[in-house]
């Protein structure tokens, strides 16, 4: 479906049925363009499986094409090979998610040249590309930004010490990707340890990169001269297993969230089990979600992983409206990302949003005027309204909001949600949620 399709649609969502069953997890969404686009560093043929068909993914194609790639698609299997960079300059691709950025690497280790646009992505805060910049400039690249496109060009990357100020997971994913390739040892130190760079790291192994974990956030990379084209399935996605997690807690329903890995969902676990819900690890098959008792406010801080993850405190803030008490969430990874509460408080939601960090982590808006802490108070019931999602994780903080109301919602920006997530209208109907899809008139 295009992009202009998804804007004249809306769902309609009459609240209240507690949502039961089990449901499949994707494969991520933060992991599979960045994979697509390492798979341009080799000219073999890639086959990816567990493809989540979403907006990221057809993004991800759609960027992949044009450069060169020629590529196969059946059900969630892609088959990728791109024998011949044909085109170095990217415009207007892509400025709808933050690949272009990453394309960066692998096609100075190709070709030598690139012109990309600007990245845009979720509108949760500045998302400057600062570190990337300062980490290609240390590897050799020579960078221009020319109104609102990149231009880079070198006579060849070469290993680097790249030191950076906060963790970012895309700024350590185009240093890997750029230093696979390059001549001599990487060291990134800060780096982000997401599960989603991990699999990217896990791909590139297979492909011949010679790349370590240290301790304490650091990377080395040792450049080979040759990369070949592999198999590999993509994790399944984190992100999305906590939004089926709190759409059991929030509606009171019981969910089995099929193919979730509880590694990757440690800090999540902690927070349903101090908040009065109910998990239970399957052996072989995901985690099970279910209350156990009265909801009770909880204090979260968002943080790099392994902490609690940004992306997961959307969904939760719901989830809190319905917990007995004052909760707090402190977000300290991005500094715009409490938005969506205004149409939680339309909704009869009680948060209050403050720009004093209300936690002990260590904050980069320390003193600055970020309106990036919420005090939530519940349990308030909501009621059903008219909502305008503005990116992807607000997005389903709004749907699970709308589950959980007394009467009907509407809500627009679909686009948004479904860059993030697959057939996710389809999956809710499937555990009983009353959703459905209808066209704009
Ligand atoms: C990725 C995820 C996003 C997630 C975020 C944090 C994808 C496609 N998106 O976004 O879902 O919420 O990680 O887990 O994987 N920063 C700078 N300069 C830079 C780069 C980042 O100051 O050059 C800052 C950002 O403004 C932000 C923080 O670092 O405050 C973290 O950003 P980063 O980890 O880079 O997020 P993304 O990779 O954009």
């Amino acid at each position: 479906m295009t992009e202009e399709q998804l804007i004249n649609q809306k769902f309609i969502i009459k609240g209240g049925n507690p949502l039961f069953g089990s449901v499949k997890l994707k494969g991520a969404k933060n992991a599979i363009g960045k994979i697509m686009i390492a798979s341009l560093l080799t000219e073999e043929e890639v086959i990816l499986s567990n493809v989540p068909l979403n907006g990221e993914t057809e993004i991800a194609v759609e960027f992949c094409r044009h450069i060169g790639s020629e590529i196969i698609r059946q059900a969630d299997k892609i088959r990728i090979k791109t024998p011949e960079i044909k085109n170095f300059k990217v415009e207007g691709l892509s400025r709808r998610n933050r690949l272009s950025i990453l394309a960066l690497g692998p096609l100075l280790a190709r070709t030598g040249e690139v012109e990309v646009p600007m990245v845009g992505g979720d509108k949760i805060g500045a998302r400057p590309v600062d570190f990337h910049i300062a980490a290609l400039e240390k590897m050799g690249a020579e960078i221009k930004i020319k109104d609102t496109t990149i231009i880079a060009t070198t006579k060849g990357l070469y290993g680097s010490s790249v030191v950076f100020p906060y963790p970012s997971v895309g700024a350590t994913e185009n240093t890997i990707l750029a230093s696979v390739l390059a001549k001599g040892r990487t060291v990134i130190t800060n780096a982000a340890i997401e599960p989603e760079i991990i699999d990217l790291i896990k791909f590139l192994q297979k492909m011949g990169a010679i790349i370590e974990l240290g301790s304490n956030r650091q990377i080395f990379i040792e450049g080979v001269e040759k990369l070949s084209g592999v198999e590999h399935k993509i994790l399944p996605d984190r992100l999305e297993a906590a939004s089926f997690a709190v759409m059991a807690l929030a509606t009171n329903g019981d969910i089995l969230v099929e193919d979730a890995v509880q590694e990757h969902l440690i800090a999540f676990l902690n927070t349903v089990r101090r908040l009065g819900g109910g998990y239970e690890v399957k052996p072989d098959d995901g985690i099970r979600f279910f209350r156990k008792g009265p909801l009770q406010a909880v204090h979260i801080e968002t943080d790099t992983y392994p902490g609690f993850a940004t992306d997961w405190q959307q969904p939760t803030a719901v989830l809190l409206t319905q917990a007995q008490g004052n909760s707090i969430i402190h977000e300290t990874v991005f500094e715009d990302r409490f938005g969506y509460c205004d149409d939680l408080k339309r909704m009869g939601a009680d948060i209050e949003i403050h720009p004093k960090c209300l936690g002990g982590l260590a904050c980069r808006f320390q003193g600055k005027l970020y309106n990036h802490s919420a005090v939530i108070r519940g349990p308030r019931p909501l009621k059903g309204t008219s909502i305008e999602m503005k990116d992807i994780r607000a997005g389903m903080a709004h749907i699970i909001a709308a589950l959980v109301a007394e009467g009907q919602s509407e809500i627009t920006g679909l686009e948004h949600i479904d860059r993030g997530y697959e057939n996710i209208d389809g999956r809710i109907k499937d555990l009983g949620g009353d959703i459905s899809r209808v066209d704009l008139n």
